[in-house]
């Protein structure tokens, strides 16, 4: 297939990420193990947190913190933040300049019921005034670059969805990423990537579409229909970890290393990792939650899952996922 007219690389305060192809925050998964996945696939330009609470933060010890644990190849990486407060910011930024941060992005898309206790994430848009403080503060508290990550708000409206967004492009946000759904659209609804291009034209910074990629010909017609500058991916990359790589090469017609590791391999890869970077009780939790998407791949892959979801150990989770992957090749 014939390679797109894209830009290989964006730039955020001399930050060059290459390819604008960028790991979603998505909580329980975007995690050191899986971070350093997509790594090893290749592919991926830049990387993300899953969602910190900016007033916890200073007290987590990166020592021994799930949240907080990297690898050396986990780079360039952002941390994403939820607050509702400009007094978090200060301390918390200053914890991530000492975690060496690449960059700082502000939650305002997630509409997860534990951020609707705080009123962060999705539900702080409802008061942009409050928005704008929250990002002059965090712009005047860092020189790094600063995004922020959103839906297309309570209604279809274009009128209040580009006169935020050119709000936080005033403020100083460097890159905006969009998933094309509106505050409380379910996954089951298909993204409106042609509402993230109404961004895209609107703004002058850098825009990331996201949502609903799973495939190199999903990600395909999603440049098309938004004219994005990039594209984050989410649960499609837990599903297939060398997504990345595949769109790297087919779209942006970029050589790229990977391990090549599929299928078995590249599952007791992630459980490799897990047992190396996690303690022993924040293991179980995080293979079960990859294998809910990674299952994905098979035809039986809810035999996977629903086998390791029972498991009450990792060793135990790891035995059933060798006998699926035994049965599979005894099928072929
Ligand atoms: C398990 C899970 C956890 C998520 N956690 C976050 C989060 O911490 N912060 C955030 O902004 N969005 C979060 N999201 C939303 C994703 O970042 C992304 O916007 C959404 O999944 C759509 O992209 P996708 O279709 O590529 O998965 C989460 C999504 C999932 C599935």
């Amino acid at each position: 297939m014939a390679v797109m007219s894209v830009n290989s690389s964006i730039s955020l305060r001399g930050l060059q990420v290459s390819p604008p192809l960028v790991l979603a925050p998505m909580v329980g998964l975007s995690h050191s193990a899986l971070r350093t996945l997509v790594v090893e696939e290749g592919g991926v330009g830049l990387l993300f947190t899953e969602m910190l609470a900016a007033r916890k933060l200073p007290e987590e010890n990166e020592r021994t913190s799930p949240f907080l644990v990297r690898g050396e190849t986990e780079r360039p990486l952002f941390y994403q933040l939820f607050l509702t407060e400009t007094e978090a910011i200060g301390p918390a930024v200053e914890k991530l300049h000492a975690l060496d941060a690449q960059g700082i992005d502000l939650n305002l898309g997630c509409p997860a019921p534990q951020l609707r206790r705080y009123g962060a994430g999705v539900f702080l848009t409802g008061d942009p005034g409050q928005v704008r403080r929250l990002v002059r503060t965090l712009r005047g508290a860092t020189s790094l670059p600063v995004s922020a990550k959103i839906r297309l708000g309570a209604s279809l409206d274009a009128d209040a969805l580009l006169a935020f967004c050119r709000m936080l492009e005033d403020e100083g946000i460097d890159l905006l990423t969009v998933h094309g759904r509106l505050d409380r659209e379910k996954f089951c609804r298909r993204p409106r990537w042609d509402w993230i291009g109404r961004v895209k034209d609107a703004v002058g910074i850098p825009v990331l579409a996201n949502g609903g990629i799973f495939t190199v010909a999903d990600a395909r017609e999603c440049l098309r229909q938004s004219g994005a500058d990039g594209l984050m991916l989410g649960r499609g990359a837990a599903c297939r970890p060398r997504l990345f790589a595949d769109i790297a090469r087919e779209i942006y017609g970029l050589p790229v290393c990977g391990t090549g590791r599929v299928g078995q391999e590249l599952y007791e890869r992630f459980a490799d990792l897990l047992e190396e970077r996690f303690p022993a009780e924040r293991r179980l939790g995080r293979l079960k939650q990859f294998t809910h998407y990674y299952a994905r791949n098979y035809q039986f892959g809810h035999l996977l899952a629903t086998s390791v979801q029972k498991s009450e150990t990792l060793s135990g989770a790891r035995r059933q996922a060798e006998q699926f992957f035994a049965s599979l090749r005894d099928h072929n």
